[in-house]
């Protein structure tokens, strides 16, 4: 009896969420903003097949393999091929994916998707990117089927990871940010989804945010990643320009040219305006400083 009646809690507690029927009422989108949401969101760099360059980041064929502790993902097709991407989907679907990492057919998405960053997205950016997206053009390229062991790969004990690892909203509190701090939080926070590779990880795979951007391993086990706070072993001794430099080109303050998973982010910010790399800039000098973890 208790078994069943700790099934349906758990059965009840992890329904996929998804938007209110009027949540997106009057949103037409604007292919044109659209494209710099893309841009600071980064859809292309796990998106796009691996290595593309230039107008080839636009074909969201998928295919790129994202090792984890859990088993080897793999980005699905999601160009707008009504038969192998998401041809097909309405702008409530698509935010019901981006927004809570909850599929048309009500499942959880793993949050190899970067979903706990996108859930702080405003919704008309969301339906501006949904616009940009009827845009690029289609691949037949068929999506390939993860390679997650039992357990890992019944989806519905996601519902239990969502409640109890991913972030609730935005990290940093926006009492007495200024209006450009809090514009490079959105960035960060809600678009950039820089905490998922500038944050560690617990072994559940849940973000340890009391060391909040202070860096750690890189999860492709290759070297480690900067912490980016304002502490000594961090971008201290960063002015806002060099941060903004850096956003823009890839140069750091040594004349170092920003390699490994950062080139594709900086390829992206490129497409930015500075007063945006400026907010960013601000942002990452406002959060606390913390030592590496
Ligand atoms: C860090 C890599 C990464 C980034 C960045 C990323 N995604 Fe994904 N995305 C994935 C992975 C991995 C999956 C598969 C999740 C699953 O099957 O549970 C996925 C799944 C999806 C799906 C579901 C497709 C389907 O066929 O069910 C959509 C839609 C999607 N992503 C849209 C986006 C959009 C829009 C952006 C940019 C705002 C984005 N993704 C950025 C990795 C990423
Ligand atoms: C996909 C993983 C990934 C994402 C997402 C990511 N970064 Fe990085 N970042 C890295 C790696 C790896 C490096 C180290 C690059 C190198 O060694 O050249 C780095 C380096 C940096 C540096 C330079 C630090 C130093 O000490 O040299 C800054 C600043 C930075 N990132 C800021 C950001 C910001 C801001 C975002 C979000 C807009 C972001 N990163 C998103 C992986 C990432």
């Amino acid at each position: 009896m208790l078994g069943l009646a700790g099934f349906a809690i758990f059965w009840v507690l992890t329904v996929p969420k998804t938007h209110g029927a009027t949540a997106l009422l009057g949103l037409s989108g604007n292919a044109d903003k659209g494209a710099l949401v893309f841009a600071a969101a980064g859809c292309a760099s796990c998106h796009a097949a691996k290595d593309a360059k230039e107008t080839d980041r636009l074909i969201l064929s998928g295919g790129r393999a994202f090792p984890s502790d859990f088993g080897t993902f793999y980005a699905p097709n999601i160009s707008p091929d009504t038969e192998h991407g998401i041809g097909t989907w309405t702008l409530a679907q698509f935010a019901n994916a981006v927004s809570f990492g909850t599929s048309p057919t009500g499942k959880h998405y793993y949050p190899a998707f970067p979903y706990s960053t996108y859930q702080n997205m405003e919704l008309a950016d969301i339906a501006d990117l949904y616009a940009y997206f009827q845009t690029l053009p289609a691949s037949a390229e068929p999506a390939k089927p993860h390679a997650v062991p039992f357990p890992f790969n019944i989806r519905r004990s996601l519902g239990m990871w969502k409640i109890l690892l991913m972030p609730k909203g935005f990290h940093l509190p926006e009492t007495g940010l200024t209006e450009v701090e809090l514009r490079g939080r959105y960035l960060v926070e809600a678009m950039g989804h820089c905490t998922e590779c500038h944050t560690s990880r617990n072994f559940l795979g849940g973000l340890r945010t009391d060391h909040w951007l202070a860096g750690g391993p890189n999860s492709d086990g290759k070297g480690s990643i900067p912490n980016i706070t304002p502490h000594k072993q961090g971008i201290k001794s960063w002015a806002e320009i060099d941060i903004v430099t850096y956003l823009n080109s890839g140069f750091t303050p040594e004349y170092d040219s920003a390699g490994g998973a950062m080139a594709e982010v900086v390829e992206n910010m490129a497409h930015l305006p500075p007063e945006d790399h400026k907010a960013i800039a601000a942002y990452l000098q406002k959060i606390p400083p913390l030592p590496k973890p």
